[in-house]
């Protein structure tokens, strides 16, 4: 195990943002994940896991601990195709988006709606990644983890993992105490692909014919693309954490209230139980930020709202002003508060 000091976290993240860690390990194992862990805890250090820092803000000031970054690799495969299922073991380290591509090679259903999202296989069971109609929780077995506290290896299948909307154990009640170190997914050889968002539709509707999962992962980067949430070097418009805030699921008392406010019906999403999934994007243009609108070097995607990018140089103390601006307007406007989704790192 190799521990660097005062490592520039910058370029883990895709925002571009933050500070040093005061203490950096890449874990290549899970004996070295183990063996971080421990050193961490000896020195009392705080102990931050780092995936493929899609999901990140950290702070102008770095983090005063252990940055783990998690990068086991390889994928394994069932020989033996169960009765219409395919099981993958991937490491945490992974690639999510070459996982992806492999699956759809394979002709395995189930992840194909997921394509072209920057990040690691390990960050997909802590928020419960999701796009265009799918979940990882549909389609996860078992997820392996080292338990800080017990100071071992566990697994959990995916009932025990707390799944819903953006959540999940590891983001909510246990948040910190596990390192995911692998994920298992159990796809369909042969499956159709899901295609239940309207967007998602409406672009395949004009090739005519059932599409393929291939056809349907490439329609997923093209729409990520014209968003600004598909990877591309030099694009400021994706130098982002994906989605800034979460869509709020309210009550149907409270879209009432939303379309009181405003001069047109907000758009809306079942979200079960009876409740309704708000845009956030739509909330904040209708408070008053629009696509484009810059604060000093932080900005809000020029291709969707709900996107804050670093236009080039930004801080996260500029990012969280932004933030703190758009949630303020939102809040005064409709009454509702909008969340963070991502994960903020020293801050
Ligand atoms: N909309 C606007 N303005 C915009 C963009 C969207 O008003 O600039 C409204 C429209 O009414 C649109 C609706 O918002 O119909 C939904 O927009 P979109 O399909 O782009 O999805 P989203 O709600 O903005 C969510 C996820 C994304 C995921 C997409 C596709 C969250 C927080 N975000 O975004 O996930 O890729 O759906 O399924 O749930 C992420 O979590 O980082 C992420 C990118």
């Amino acid at each position: 195990m190799r521990v660097e000091e005062n490592k520039p976290l910058a370029p883990f993240t895709t925002f571009g943002i933050g500070g040093p860690a005061r203490w950096f390990v890449e874990a290549a194992s899970e004996d070295e994940v183990m063996e971080a862990a421990a050193w961490a805890r000896a020195q009392g250090l705080a102990l931050f896991v780092l995936g493929g820092g899609s999901n990140l803000l950290v702070s102008d000031d770095g983090f005063d601990g252990l940055v783990l970054r998690v990068g086991l690799r390889g994928v394994a495969v069932d020989d033996v195709e169960r009765a219409g299922e395919k099981n993958y073991r991937v490491a945490a380290g992974e690639d999510w988006d070459g996982f992806v591509e492999r699956t759809v090679r394979d002709q395995c259903a189930g992840v194909e709606c997921l394509a072209g999202i920057p990040g690691t296989v390990g960050g997909t069971p802590v928020q419960n990644v999701g796009a265009y109609g799918q979940e990882v929780a549909s389609v996860i077995k078992r997820v392996r983890a080292f338990d800080r506290e017990q100071d071992a290896y566990v697994e959990f299948s995916a009932a025990e993992c707390g799944f819903a909307y953006r959540r999940s154990r590891f983001n909510a009640e246990d948040r910190a105490r596990y390192v995911v170190t692998r994920v298992d997914y159990r796809l369909t050889p042969g499956g159709a692909p899901t295609l239940r968002y309207a967007d998602l539709q409406r672009v395949l509707a004009e090739s005519g014919a059932a599409p393929s999962l291939a056809e349907v992962a490439a329609a997923v980067r093209r729409i990520r693309l014209a968003k600004g949430m598909l990877l591309v070097e030099g694009d400021a418009d994706c130098r982002s954490a994906g989605s800034f805030f979460k869509n709020p699921v309210v009550s149907e008392d409270e879209v009432r209230r939303v379309a009181e406010c405003s001069e047109k019906e907000p758009p809306r999403f079942p979200a079960g139980d009876g409740k309704v999934k708000l845009p956030a994007a739509w909330l904040i243009e209708q408070a008053g930020f629009s696509k484009g609108y810059a604060l000093g070097a932080a900005g809000v995607s020029s291709r969707h709202t709900l996107a804050l990018i670093n236009r080039g140089g930004a801080t996260a103390r500029e990012i969280l002003e932004l933030a703190r601006q758009i949630a303020a307007a939102v809040e005064v406007r409709f009454g509702i508060e909008l969340e963070m989704e991502p994960v903020l790192v020293g801050l």
